[in-house]
């Protein structure tokens, strides 16, 4: 698999999410390592979309997330089921959408520079939830159905692998 990325110079998301995703999910395909996928993925979304913070939360069974590969500035490093939008998805098994971080009880900032945000849940090939993926933008309400779907569809690939 090439290690090159090919992105369209384009700025309609749709076309840069239907040229970088099948990509995404062939560079995948052929690695095992969970580390190894997460910290590419989180790559590959910065690199083809620009977003501030793209990154994994992974569940340590006690409680917590714990921060996994992720592209963007430093980060808090565990968050409790309870708290946040990355605990409310964990717990709601839900991808959430925040149009303004601002406007979200208990939203974690860990940067004041992150205005919007969506998280999704992270299956396992049992359907076990095991994290999120976190991502976060410096613009208002810069997410939608279209990120839900294409995201969701990266993230059944990823978790059949787990
Ligand atoms: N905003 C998240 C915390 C993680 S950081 O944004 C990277 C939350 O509220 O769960």
């Amino acid at each position: 698999m090439a290690e090159n990325l090919y992105i369209p110079e384009t700025t309609e998301r749709v076309e840069i999410y239907e040229a970088v995703i099948p990509q995404i999910e062939a560079l995948i395909s052929s690695e095992t390592n969970l580390i190894a996928n997460l910290a590419n993925i989180s790559a590959a979304l910065k690199q083809a979309f620009g977003f501030y913070w793209v990154g994994f939360y992974l569940d340590n069974k006690s409680g917590e997330l714990v921060l996994g590969p992720f592209q963007g500035p430093i980060a808090c490093t565990r968050i409790r089921y309870d708290k946040g939008v990355c605990g409310h998805s964990f717990s709601t098994k839900e991808t959430v959408i925040v149009p303004d971080v601002d406007q979200f009880p208990g939203h974690i900032a860990c940067s004041s520079a992150s205005k919007s945000e969506i998280v999704m849940p992270l299956f396992d090939s049992k359907n076990e939830i095991c994290g999120v993926l976190d991502v976060d933008s410096d613009l208002l309400d810069d997410f939608s159905e279209l990120d839900k779907v294409w995201l969701e569809k990266l993230l059944k690939v990823l978790g059949d692998k787990i």
